[in-house]
């Protein structure tokens, strides 16, 4: 089974499992297509974390892009040292990094791959030189980027001559990236990352006219993926496995269902007039104290290690005295916490995150299962366009200041350094008998966390299925005001939040939530797999 966010790409991925291909093949097929038919969120100019499942033993994939070896913490400021407006670091060649998904899909293909390399690049080949149908939410963001259009080569793929984008259902070809996927599927990802392409990548950066970047081919051609120990805590009966730093992911994901752990959110399930408040309130309240130590601690550990070890903040001990500090009335904005081990003062970032980003959630014939969210940043990444593809913006995810009065910022801008992530690939096992439970994510930005835990409380405390639990409003704090999602709840819910001290903001919060869960039923053990209405996913399956 194959969840995704595009059906295209649902269909490639699940073909493949057709074919006799393992979950890693499946998820190369589909992650090739949805470069081509969800550009704005994903491709081989970005990066991606793959969290795998072969049965045994669970491993994370790190394909996070990398800042340039000659950057540093003051990349993001202008000549007076003051940080640049957002959209001005961000557009251009300053914010990309090296790529990182090609690297990383070959390294999980050399180990878990069945199918030749170079047939699961056929699908999206096949696509790039046909064509493919623009979906409706493609069109539409496509139509209102005042960016995109500000590239000449992305201009002529998305625009037509008169400078109209086009209109859903338009058949458009890539021939640029037909011809980069077939280098690739020859050669390997060193023909990206040591070829042509990569020489394009540095010219296309270095030449813009009034924001160019430092990204060289040499740091493209450096660029190594991570095999890291996923993150895993217990919670109630099951055990959660995440991403671990550079992601701030799992960790988040991880406090909060700790922090909830000691409160009663299970008895305040929705109720017939939606969401119950205090389930609210105990959500957000959480998210505001994870939320307080991701901003502080989390940063790429190769780099900013945690003085006591990442486990110092999943510390049982230190959670619940977070846990103790949520009362009947919203803290309003949570301190971070001083864990174990840490003596010196830590600097707050800061750094805004938008709408892009994908997730995918595999599962083979033999049970193996992928959890992979694969980004270009924002929407379209830097808006820079080079053989047929899009050059992500990940760098806007270090904090543009690098200090403040307590110190310096643990995710500030260094060379060769990955920039702090919130992406939540996500996996659940029974905790005793280590048996694959589910597989979900979400694109989000920083609201992934919330996102991702909401789908967990849902499904795990609430026991709805997977579907339904997707479906439900999204809500939480991401340590500022309670957000809410705008249109689906009530009045009623606001004002019981309002008497309850909550700052209320109405915000859209279009997640993108996929994923596969274990369902027992008579026959015995099923798949059931979920998309996000908000989104163009589907699933694909037998
Ligand atoms: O790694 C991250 O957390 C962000 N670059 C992801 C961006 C994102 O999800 C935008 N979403 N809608």
């Amino acid at each position: 089974m194959v969840a995704a966010a595009n059906p295209l790409a649902s269909e490639a991925g699940y073909q493949i499992l057709k074919r006799g291909g393992s979950a890693v093949d499946a998820a190369i097929a589909t992650q090739l297509v949805l470069g081509l038919a969800e550009p704005q969120s994903s491709g081989l100019g970005g990066g991606a974390f793959l969290m795998l499942h072969d049965g045994k033993s669970l491993i994370a994939y790190d394909g996070r892009e990398t800042a340039p070896a000659a950057a540093n913490e003051k990349l993001f400021l202008d000549e007076r040292g003051k940080p640049l407006p957002f959209y001005r670091g961000l557009i251009g060649g300053r914010s990309v990094g090296a790529p990182g998904v090609l690297r990383m899909l070959e390294m999980a293909h050399r180990e878990y791959g069945r199918l030749p390399w170079r047939e699961l690049f056929q699908p999206a080949i096949v696509l790039a030189e046909n064509g493919f149908a623009v979906s409706p939410r493609l069109a539409k963001l496509v139509r209102e980027d005042p960016y995109l259009r500000q590239d000449p080569v992305a201009a002529a793929y998305f625009f037509d001559r008169q400078g109209n984008s086009w209109p859903v259902g338009h058949v458009l070809r890539n021939p640029a990236l037909a011809q980069t996927l077939r280098e690739v599927a020859q050669g390997g990802a060193d023909a990206f990352y040591r070829g042509r392409i990569a020489k394009d990548i540095e010219a296309k950066v270095r030449s813009h006219p009034d924001n160019p970047g430092l990204l060289r081919a040499a740091d493209i051609a450096a660029y190594k993926p991570r095999k890291r120990e996923a993150l895993c805590s217990d919670f109630r009966v099951w055990r959660i496995c995440g991403m671990p730093p550079p992601s701030s992911g799992g960790l988040a994901v991880a406090q909060m269902l700790a922090i909830l752990s000691h409160t009663d959110i299970a008895q305040h399930p929705p109720r017939a007039d939606g969401l119950d408040p205090e389930a609210v309130h105990l959500f957000s309240e959480a998210g505001r104290l994870a939320f307080a130590d991701r901003n502080r601690y989390v940063a790429d550990p190769d780099f900013a290690p945690m003085p006591g070890g990442i486990a110092s903040l999943l510390d049982s001990e230190y959670l619940a005295q977070r846990a103790a500090l949520i009362g009947p009335m919203s803290m309003g904005k949570a301190k971070a916490g001083v864990p174990e081990g840490v003596r010196s003062a830590w600097a707050d970032g800061v750094s805004p995150e938008l709408p892009s980003t994908s997730h995918i959630s595999i599962v083979d014939a033999d049970g193996n299962a992928v959890a992979m969210t694969t980004t270009v940043e924002s929407a379209f990444g830097s808006r820079q366009m080079v053989d047929g593809f899009l050059l992500n913006n990940e760098l806007t995810d270090f904090s543009y200041a690098y200090a403040d009065e307590n110190g310096l910022v643990a995710n500030r801008v260094e060379g060769g350094k990955r920039p702090r992530s919130s992406m939540a690939p996500t996996m659940v096992f029974e905790r005793d008998t280590g048996k694959f439970v589910m597989s979900l994510g979400s694109p989000g930005g920083s609201y992934i966390i919330n996102y991702v835990a909401k789908t967990l409380v849902g499904v795990l405390e609430w026991r709805l299925d997977l579907q339904k639990a997707i479906n439900l409003p999204n809500f939480g704090s991401r340590n500022g005001p309670t957000e809410l999602e705008a249109g689906r709840v009530s009045e009623n819910l606001v004002e019981a939040l309002k008497r309850k001290g909550h700052d209320i903001r109405l915000s859209e919060q279009t997640s993108g939530l996929q994923g596969i869960m274990r369902i027992h039923v008579e026959e015995g053990d099923m798949w059931f797999g979920a998309a996000d209405p908000r989104r163009e996913g589907s699933v694909r399956g037998d």
